[in-house]
Protein backbone atom coordinates (compact mmCIF):
# COMPACT_ATOMS: atom_id res chain seq x y z
CA UNK A 1 0.00 0.00 0.00
CA UNK A 2 1.26 3.38 -0.26
CA UNK A 3 -0.13 6.80 1.40
CA UNK A 4 0.63 10.41 2.60
CA UNK A 5 0.34 10.19 5.94
CA UNK A 6 -0.08 6.20 7.82
CA UNK A 7 -2.37 7.25 10.91
CA UNK A 8 -1.81 4.43 13.79
CA UNK A 9 -4.65 4.64 15.89
CA UNK A 10 -8.65 5.31 15.36
CA UNK A 11 -9.23 7.52 18.25
CA UNK A 12 -10.14 11.15 18.29
CA UNK A 13 -6.90 12.52 17.40
CA UNK A 14 -6.18 9.99 14.69
CA UNK A 15 -9.58 10.23 12.98
CA UNK A 16 -10.03 14.01 13.26
CA UNK A 17 -6.39 14.31 11.82
CA UNK A 18 -7.43 12.02 8.65
CA UNK A 19 -10.30 14.43 8.73
CA UNK A 20 -8.42 17.46 8.73
CA UNK A 21 -5.91 16.10 6.06
CA UNK A 22 -8.76 14.76 3.47
CA UNK A 23 -10.07 18.38 3.42
CA UNK A 24 -6.53 19.63 2.01
CA UNK A 25 -6.71 16.89 -0.21
CA UNK A 26 -3.86 14.43 1.53
CA UNK A 27 -4.75 10.96 1.58
CA UNK A 28 -3.92 8.95 4.73
CA UNK A 29 -4.58 5.44 5.87
CA UNK A 30 -5.77 4.84 9.34
CA UNK A 31 -5.19 1.33 10.76
CA UNK A 32 -6.75 0.15 14.25
CA UNK A 33 -6.18 -2.52 16.07
CA UNK A 34 -9.55 -3.21 18.09
CA UNK A 35 -12.77 -4.06 15.80
CA UNK A 36 -15.21 -1.04 15.01
CA UNK A 37 -17.87 -2.06 17.38
CA UNK A 38 -15.27 -2.00 20.54
CA UNK A 39 -13.49 1.35 19.51
CA UNK A 40 -17.23 2.71 19.06
CA UNK A 41 -18.42 1.65 21.96
CA UNK A 42 -15.22 2.51 24.72
CA UNK A 43 -16.72 4.64 27.67
CA UNK A 44 -14.43 7.72 27.79
CA UNK A 45 -14.32 11.21 27.98
CA UNK A 46 -17.79 13.83 27.28
CA UNK A 47 -16.89 17.46 27.72
CA UNK A 48 -15.87 18.94 24.39
CA UNK A 49 -14.15 22.35 24.55
CA UNK A 50 -15.27 25.46 22.56
CA UNK A 51 -12.49 24.44 20.01
CA UNK A 52 -13.37 20.92 19.58
CA UNK A 53 -16.66 22.20 18.34
CA UNK A 54 -15.25 24.62 16.12
CA UNK A 55 -12.94 21.79 14.67
CA UNK A 56 -15.80 19.77 14.48
CA UNK A 57 -17.10 22.31 12.54
CA UNK A 58 -14.77 22.82 10.41
CA UNK A 59 -14.32 19.47 9.14
CA UNK A 60 -18.17 19.42 8.69
CA UNK A 61 -18.96 16.40 11.10
CA UNK A 62 -20.94 18.63 13.74
CA UNK A 63 -24.40 17.46 12.81
CA UNK A 64 -25.08 15.02 15.91
CA UNK A 65 -23.05 17.08 18.25
CA UNK A 66 -25.13 20.25 17.31
CA UNK A 67 -28.13 18.34 17.81
CA UNK A 68 -27.49 15.88 20.56
CA UNK A 69 -24.75 17.63 22.75
CA UNK A 70 -26.04 19.31 25.62
CA UNK A 71 -24.49 22.79 26.40
CA UNK A 72 -23.51 24.06 29.92
CA UNK A 73 -22.64 27.65 30.71
CA UNK A 74 -21.89 26.92 34.25
CA UNK A 75 -19.68 24.54 36.38
CA UNK A 76 -20.11 24.02 40.13
CA UNK A 77 -16.97 23.74 42.56
CA UNK A 78 -17.98 22.90 45.94
CA UNK A 79 -16.52 22.39 49.26
CA UNK A 80 -17.47 20.57 52.17
CA UNK A 81 -21.25 20.74 50.82
CA UNK A 82 -20.85 24.68 50.08
CA UNK A 83 -21.33 25.05 46.21
CA UNK A 84 -20.05 28.24 44.35
CA UNK A 85 -21.80 28.51 40.70
CA UNK A 86 -18.71 30.03 37.76
CA UNK A 87 -20.73 31.33 34.83
CA UNK A 88 -18.54 30.21 32.37
CA UNK A 89 -20.25 31.62 29.31
CA UNK A 90 -20.31 35.22 31.24
CA UNK A 91 -16.68 34.78 31.84
CA UNK A 92 -15.46 34.00 28.94
CA UNK A 93 -17.02 36.12 26.42
CA UNK A 94 -20.04 33.75 25.32
CA UNK A 95 -17.90 30.19 25.08
CA UNK A 96 -19.64 27.26 26.37
CA UNK A 97 -18.53 23.76 26.90
CA UNK A 98 -20.64 20.76 25.41
CA UNK A 99 -21.20 17.35 26.77
CA UNK A 100 -21.08 14.65 24.29
CA UNK A 101 -19.62 11.25 24.56
CA UNK A 102 -15.97 10.07 22.98
CA UNK A 103 -17.56 7.47 21.41
CA UNK A 104 -20.28 9.54 19.82
CA UNK A 105 -17.50 11.99 18.39
CA UNK A 106 -16.02 8.64 17.25
CA UNK A 107 -19.03 7.35 15.67
CA UNK A 108 -19.52 10.64 13.62
CA UNK A 109 -16.10 10.43 12.15
CA UNK A 110 -15.92 6.61 11.24
CA UNK A 111 -18.88 7.58 9.57
CA UNK A 112 -17.80 10.47 7.38
CA UNK A 113 -14.49 8.89 6.76
CA UNK A 114 -16.39 5.58 5.39
CA UNK A 115 -18.52 7.38 3.48
CA UNK A 116 -16.05 9.31 1.21
CA UNK A 117 -14.17 6.26 1.13
CA UNK A 118 -11.14 6.61 2.88
CA UNK A 119 -9.00 4.14 4.32
CA UNK A 120 -9.65 2.86 7.80
CA UNK A 121 -8.83 -0.79 8.73
CA UNK A 122 -10.13 -2.43 12.09
CA UNK A 123 -8.78 -5.39 13.48
CA UNK A 124 -5.54 -5.07 13.06
CA UNK A 125 -3.37 -7.44 14.78
CA UNK A 126 -0.27 -6.32 15.15
CA UNK A 127 1.67 -2.97 13.36
CA UNK A 128 5.43 -2.21 13.65
CA UNK A 129 7.10 1.11 12.37
CA UNK A 130 9.64 -0.24 10.16
CA UNK A 131 13.33 1.87 8.75
CA UNK A 132 13.26 3.65 12.33
CA UNK A 133 16.48 2.70 13.41
CA UNK A 134 19.29 5.17 13.68
CA UNK A 135 21.02 4.08 10.80
CA UNK A 136 17.85 4.83 8.17
CA UNK A 137 17.60 7.87 6.69
CA UNK A 138 13.64 7.88 7.59
CA UNK A 139 12.60 9.54 4.69
CA UNK A 140 10.08 6.65 3.79
CA UNK A 141 8.93 5.42 6.88
CA UNK A 142 6.91 1.84 6.55
CA UNK A 143 4.33 0.62 8.61
CA UNK A 144 4.52 -3.49 8.32
CA UNK A 145 0.94 -4.88 9.68
CA UNK A 146 -0.88 -8.03 9.86
CA UNK A 147 -4.96 -8.33 10.00
CA UNK A 148 -6.69 -10.48 12.64
CA UNK A 149 -7.12 -14.07 11.12
CA UNK A 150 -4.29 -13.36 8.61
CA UNK A 151 -1.03 -14.55 8.25
CA UNK A 152 -0.14 -12.43 5.53
CA UNK A 153 1.95 -9.31 6.29
CA UNK A 154 0.79 -5.72 4.39
CA UNK A 155 3.10 -2.73 3.92
CA UNK A 156 1.89 0.58 4.05
CA UNK A 157 4.78 3.58 2.47
CA UNK A 158 4.08 6.54 3.98
CA UNK A 159 5.31 10.07 3.39
CA UNK A 160 4.74 10.66 7.53
CA UNK A 161 3.54 8.38 10.23
CA UNK A 162 1.21 10.14 13.03
CA UNK A 163 1.55 7.75 15.98
CA UNK A 164 -2.24 8.24 17.10
CA UNK A 165 -2.05 5.00 19.15
CA UNK A 166 -3.17 6.24 23.18
CA UNK A 167 -1.50 6.16 26.35
CA UNK A 168 0.36 2.82 26.05
CA UNK A 169 1.64 3.32 22.63
CA UNK A 170 3.28 0.52 22.30
CA UNK A 171 3.53 0.86 18.45
CA UNK A 172 4.56 4.61 18.20
CA UNK A 173 6.28 5.76 21.14
CA UNK A 174 7.81 2.49 21.85
CA UNK A 175 9.25 2.19 18.61
CA UNK A 176 11.58 5.21 19.55
CA UNK A 177 14.92 5.19 20.30
CA UNK A 178 15.09 5.44 23.95
CA UNK A 179 18.09 7.96 24.19
CA UNK A 180 16.35 10.02 21.86
CA UNK A 181 13.01 11.29 23.83
CA UNK A 182 11.93 11.27 27.32
CA UNK A 183 8.45 11.04 29.23
CA UNK A 184 8.22 12.76 32.44
CA UNK A 185 5.37 12.00 34.95
CA UNK A 186 3.80 12.70 37.94
CA UNK A 187 1.13 10.31 39.69
CA UNK A 188 -1.10 10.13 42.67
CA UNK A 189 -1.69 8.26 45.82
CA UNK A 190 -5.35 7.70 44.40
CA UNK A 191 -7.24 6.69 41.19
CA UNK A 192 -11.18 7.43 40.15
CA UNK A 193 -13.82 5.30 40.01
CA UNK A 194 -15.88 6.08 37.11
CA UNK A 195 -19.60 5.42 36.62
CA UNK A 196 -21.99 5.53 33.46
CA UNK A 197 -25.49 5.48 35.65
CA UNK A 198 -29.31 4.97 33.38
CA UNK A 199 -30.62 8.17 35.34
CA UNK A 200 -31.00 11.59 34.56
CA UNK A 201 -28.58 13.58 35.94
CA UNK A 202 -29.58 16.71 38.09
CA UNK A 203 -29.01 19.64 36.35
CA UNK A 204 -26.93 19.72 32.80
CA UNK A 205 -23.83 21.14 34.78
CA UNK A 206 -20.53 19.20 36.23
CA UNK A 207 -20.15 19.73 39.82
CA UNK A 208 -16.65 19.02 41.34
CA UNK A 209 -16.79 18.62 45.06
CA UNK A 210 -14.31 18.34 47.87
CA UNK A 211 -15.12 16.75 50.76
CA UNK A 212 -12.72 16.52 53.55
CA UNK A 213 -13.93 13.32 55.38
CA UNK A 214 -14.68 11.20 52.86
CA UNK A 215 -12.72 12.74 49.14
CA UNK A 216 -13.91 14.01 45.89
CA UNK A 217 -16.56 13.55 43.77
CA UNK A 218 -17.69 14.70 40.78
CA UNK A 219 -21.18 14.73 38.72
CA UNK A 220 -21.36 14.86 35.10
CA UNK A 221 -23.50 13.69 32.55
CA UNK A 222 -23.88 12.49 28.83
CA UNK A 223 -27.17 12.63 27.43
CA UNK A 224 -30.63 13.72 29.10
CA UNK A 225 -31.17 10.18 30.82
CA UNK A 226 -27.40 8.87 31.03
CA UNK A 227 -25.47 10.34 34.64
CA UNK A 228 -21.57 10.01 34.49
CA UNK A 229 -19.72 10.09 38.70
CA UNK A 230 -16.40 9.74 39.10
CA UNK A 231 -15.08 9.18 43.11
CA UNK A 232 -11.90 9.32 44.38
CA UNK A 233 -10.98 5.98 45.63
CA UNK A 234 -7.65 4.19 47.15
CA UNK A 235 -4.90 3.39 44.62
CA UNK A 236 -5.22 -0.50 45.75
CA UNK A 237 -8.81 -0.42 45.61
CA UNK A 238 -10.65 -3.29 43.34
CA UNK A 239 -13.57 -2.99 41.73
CA UNK A 240 -15.05 -5.65 44.23
CA UNK A 241 -14.32 -3.09 46.74
CA UNK A 242 -16.85 -0.91 45.85
CA UNK A 243 -20.53 -2.74 45.24
CA UNK A 244 -23.34 -0.55 44.71
CA UNK A 245 -24.25 0.78 48.15
CA UNK A 246 -20.79 2.12 49.08
CA UNK A 247 -21.04 3.94 45.21
CA UNK A 248 -24.42 5.63 45.99
CA UNK A 249 -23.55 5.99 49.83
CA UNK A 250 -20.44 7.59 49.07
CA UNK A 251 -21.84 9.36 46.48
CA UNK A 252 -24.55 11.01 48.46
CA UNK A 253 -22.32 11.77 51.37
CA UNK A 254 -19.70 13.42 49.15
CA UNK A 255 -21.95 15.66 46.53
CA UNK A 256 -24.68 16.73 49.04
CA UNK A 257 -25.55 20.82 49.77
CA UNK A 258 -25.48 21.40 53.77
CA UNK A 259 -28.64 22.51 53.16
CA UNK A 260 -29.90 19.49 51.03
CA UNK A 261 -31.39 21.45 48.54
CA UNK A 262 -29.87 19.38 45.06
CA UNK A 263 -29.74 15.71 45.55
CA UNK A 264 -28.63 13.38 43.14
CA UNK A 265 -30.95 10.31 41.11
CA UNK A 266 -29.60 7.01 41.83
CA UNK A 267 -30.05 4.31 38.81
CA UNK A 268 -28.52 1.31 37.36
CA UNK A 269 -24.87 1.58 36.79
CA UNK A 270 -24.29 0.35 33.49
CA UNK A 271 -20.62 0.60 32.87
CA UNK A 272 -18.02 0.58 35.92
CA UNK A 273 -14.49 1.33 35.86
CA UNK A 274 -11.06 2.06 37.85
CA UNK A 275 -8.48 4.26 36.42
CA UNK A 276 -5.55 5.51 37.81
CA UNK A 277 -4.88 9.57 37.99
CA UNK A 278 -2.02 10.47 36.48
CA UNK A 279 0.26 12.55 34.30
CA UNK A 280 2.75 12.28 31.49
CA UNK A 281 4.79 14.18 29.25
CA UNK A 282 7.28 12.78 26.00
CA UNK A 283 9.53 14.98 24.79
CA UNK A 284 9.97 15.60 21.66
CA UNK A 285 6.96 14.19 20.05
CA UNK A 286 8.73 13.71 16.88
CA UNK A 287 10.92 11.16 15.61
CA UNK A 288 12.35 11.70 11.94
CA UNK A 289 9.03 11.28 10.09
CA UNK A 290 7.01 9.89 13.13
CA UNK A 291 4.84 12.33 14.64
CA UNK A 292 3.00 11.58 18.47
CA UNK A 293 -0.10 12.88 18.39
CA UNK A 294 -2.75 12.80 22.08
CA UNK A 295 -2.61 10.38 24.27
CA UNK A 296 0.48 8.37 22.79
CA UNK A 297 2.25 11.99 23.93
CA UNK A 298 0.60 12.67 27.00
CA UNK A 299 -1.68 11.72 29.96
CA UNK A 300 -3.57 14.94 31.25
CA UNK A 301 -4.58 14.28 34.59
CA UNK A 302 -8.42 13.29 34.67
CA UNK A 303 -9.54 16.41 36.77
CA UNK A 304 -10.72 19.14 34.29
CA UNK A 305 -11.78 16.61 30.97
CA UNK A 306 -8.71 17.87 29.08
CA UNK A 307 -7.60 15.03 27.94
CA UNK A 308 -9.65 14.50 24.60
CA UNK A 309 -9.46 18.71 24.03
CA UNK A 310 -5.57 18.50 24.19
CA UNK A 311 -5.15 15.48 21.72
CA UNK A 312 -7.46 16.97 18.81
CA UNK A 313 -5.25 20.22 19.48
CA UNK A 314 -2.28 18.34 18.77
CA UNK A 315 -4.12 16.83 16.06
CA UNK A 316 -4.64 19.97 14.44
CA UNK A 317 -1.09 21.90 14.87
CA UNK A 318 -0.12 18.53 12.66
CA UNK A 319 -2.43 18.21 10.07
CA UNK A 320 -1.71 22.33 9.59
CA UNK A 321 2.49 21.23 9.78
CA UNK A 322 2.10 18.77 6.95
CA UNK A 323 -0.26 20.82 4.76
CA UNK A 324 2.21 23.51 4.38
CA UNK A 325 4.99 20.73 3.48
CA UNK A 326 2.65 19.68 0.65
CA UNK A 327 1.56 22.98 -0.47
CA UNK A 328 4.21 25.08 0.04
CA UNK A 329 7.24 22.11 0.20
CA UNK A 330 8.44 23.63 3.85
CA UNK A 331 9.39 21.67 7.09
CA UNK A 332 9.52 24.90 9.35
CA UNK A 333 5.73 24.29 10.67
CA UNK A 334 6.72 20.57 11.06
CA UNK A 335 9.84 20.55 12.52
CA UNK A 336 8.15 23.62 15.28
CA UNK A 337 5.28 20.74 16.00
CA UNK A 338 6.68 19.91 19.63
CA UNK A 339 7.44 23.46 20.48
CA UNK A 340 3.93 24.53 19.30
CA UNK A 341 2.21 21.48 20.96
CA UNK A 342 3.91 22.09 23.88
CA UNK A 343 2.20 25.45 24.87
CA UNK A 344 -1.24 23.98 24.74
CA UNK A 345 -0.33 20.58 26.63
CA UNK A 346 1.43 22.69 29.65
CA UNK A 347 -1.43 24.83 29.66
CA UNK A 348 -3.89 21.82 30.04
CA UNK A 349 -1.37 19.73 32.40
CA UNK A 350 -1.02 23.10 34.92
CA UNK A 351 -4.63 23.53 35.10
CA UNK A 352 -5.39 19.88 35.75
CA UNK A 353 -2.69 19.45 38.33
CA UNK A 354 -4.27 22.56 39.71
CA UNK A 355 -7.92 21.18 40.04
CA UNK A 356 -6.64 17.96 41.31
CA UNK A 357 -4.78 19.60 43.99
CA UNK A 358 -8.00 21.99 44.93
CA UNK A 359 -10.32 19.04 45.21
CA UNK A 360 -8.51 15.56 46.44
CA UNK A 361 -8.48 14.48 49.88
CA UNK A 362 -5.00 14.08 50.72
CA UNK A 363 -3.74 11.22 52.09
CA UNK A 364 -2.52 11.94 55.58
CA UNK A 365 -1.51 8.52 56.69
CA UNK A 366 1.50 7.77 54.35
CA UNK A 367 5.20 8.26 55.84
CA UNK A 368 5.55 11.56 53.87
CA UNK A 369 3.56 12.92 56.72
CA UNK A 370 5.08 16.49 57.14
CA UNK A 371 5.04 17.63 53.26
CA UNK A 372 1.17 16.37 53.33
CA UNK A 373 0.76 18.65 55.86
CA UNK A 374 2.07 21.28 54.00
CA UNK A 375 0.02 20.31 51.10
CA UNK A 376 -3.03 20.46 53.34
CA UNK A 377 -2.10 24.25 54.30
CA UNK A 378 -1.96 25.10 50.46
CA UNK A 379 -4.79 23.50 49.81
CA UNK A 380 -6.95 25.16 52.16
CA UNK A 381 -5.12 28.10 50.87
CA UNK A 382 -6.44 27.48 47.31
CA UNK A 383 -9.71 26.84 48.70
CA UNK A 384 -10.19 30.05 50.18
CA UNK A 385 -8.81 31.90 47.16
CA UNK A 386 -11.57 30.37 44.74
CA UNK A 387 -14.44 31.24 47.38
CA UNK A 388 -13.19 34.69 48.06
CA UNK A 389 -11.74 36.05 44.29
CA UNK A 390 -13.85 36.65 41.06
CA UNK A 391 -10.68 37.11 39.59
CA UNK A 392 -9.77 33.35 39.87
CA UNK A 393 -13.22 32.09 39.22
CA UNK A 394 -12.90 33.93 36.23
CA UNK A 395 -9.71 32.07 35.06
CA UNK A 396 -10.60 29.02 36.13
CA UNK A 397 -13.67 29.76 33.72
CA UNK A 398 -11.23 30.44 30.95
CA UNK A 399 -8.74 27.74 31.50
CA UNK A 400 -12.26 25.21 31.76
CA UNK A 401 -13.00 26.19 27.84
CA UNK A 402 -10.59 26.91 26.20
P1 LIG B 1 -7.23 7.00 22.15
O1 LIG B 1 -8.61 7.51 22.22
O2 LIG B 1 -6.73 6.16 23.25
O3 LIG B 1 -7.09 6.20 20.78
C1 LIG B 1 -5.99 5.38 20.50
C2 LIG B 1 -6.44 4.29 19.54
O4 LIG B 1 -5.29 3.57 19.10
C3 LIG B 1 -7.34 3.27 20.22
O5 LIG B 1 -8.51 3.07 19.46
C4 LIG B 1 -6.48 2.01 20.29
O6 LIG B 1 -7.24 0.81 20.19
C5 LIG B 1 -5.58 2.19 19.09
N1 LIG B 1 -4.31 1.45 19.15
C6 LIG B 1 -3.51 1.25 20.21
N2 LIG B 1 -2.42 0.52 19.86
C7 LIG B 1 -2.54 0.26 18.54
C8 LIG B 1 -1.74 -0.44 17.59
N3 LIG B 1 -0.59 -1.03 17.96
N4 LIG B 1 -2.16 -0.54 16.31
C9 LIG B 1 -3.34 0.05 15.93
N5 LIG B 1 -4.14 0.73 16.79
C10 LIG B 1 -3.74 0.84 18.07
N6 LIG B 1 -10.58 12.63 28.88
C11 LIG B 1 -11.39 13.65 29.12
O7 LIG B 1 -11.16 14.74 28.57
N7 LIG B 1 -12.48 13.50 29.96
C12 LIG B 1 -12.79 12.28 30.51
O8 LIG B 1 -13.79 12.17 31.21
C13 LIG B 1 -11.95 11.19 30.27
N8 LIG B 1 -12.21 9.96 30.77
C14 LIG B 1 -11.37 8.92 30.47
C15 LIG B 1 -11.62 7.66 30.99
C16 LIG B 1 -10.76 6.59 30.72
C17 LIG B 1 -11.05 5.22 31.28
C18 LIG B 1 -9.62 6.80 29.90
C19 LIG B 1 -8.67 5.67 29.60
C20 LIG B 1 -9.38 8.06 29.38
C21 LIG B 1 -10.24 9.13 29.66
N9 LIG B 1 -10.01 10.40 29.13
C22 LIG B 1 -10.84 11.42 29.42
C23 LIG B 1 -8.93 10.67 28.23
C24 LIG B 1 -9.42 10.69 26.79
O9 LIG B 1 -10.31 9.64 26.59
C25 LIG B 1 -8.19 10.60 25.93
O10 LIG B 1 -7.37 11.73 26.19
C26 LIG B 1 -8.50 10.53 24.42
O11 LIG B 1 -9.14 9.33 24.12
C27 LIG B 1 -7.21 10.66 23.61
O12 LIG B 1 -7.45 10.38 22.27
P2 LIG B 1 -6.36 9.66 21.39
O13 LIG B 1 -6.96 9.61 20.01
O14 LIG B 1 -5.05 10.33 21.55
O15 LIG B 1 -6.17 8.20 21.99
C1 LIG C 1 -16.04 14.60 33.20
C2 LIG C 1 -14.76 14.20 33.46
C3 LIG C 1 -13.88 15.09 34.01
O1 LIG C 1 -12.61 14.74 34.27
C4 LIG C 1 -14.27 16.38 34.32
O2 LIG C 1 -13.38 17.22 34.84
C5 LIG C 1 -15.55 16.79 34.04
C6 LIG C 1 -16.44 15.88 33.48
C7 LIG C 1 -16.99 13.63 32.58
O3 LIG C 1 -16.68 12.44 32.58
O4 LIG C 1 -18.03 14.06 32.12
Amino acid sequence: HRTQVGIIGCGPSGLLLGALLFRSGIDSIIIEEQSRSDVESNTRAGVLEQSTIDLLDEVDINERVLKEGIIQRCINIQFNGERISVPITEYTEGKVSTFYSQNLVVQDLIESRLKTNQRLWFDIEYARIERHDKTDDGQRPLIKFRRRNSNKEELIECDFIAGCDGGASKCCRHSIPKDEIRTIRKSYPYSWLSILVDSPPNGHEVVYSFDKTNGFALHSLRSPTKSRYHLQVSVDDKLEDWPDERIWSQLNKRLTLKDKSWKLNEGAIIHRALFSTRTSMTIPMQYKRLFLVGDAAHIVPPTAAKGLNVAVKDARILAEAIIDVYDNNTFDKLNNYTDKCLIHISEAVEFAIYMTSLLHKLDLSNENNEINEFDEILQRARQYQFQHSSALRRHIAQMFVS
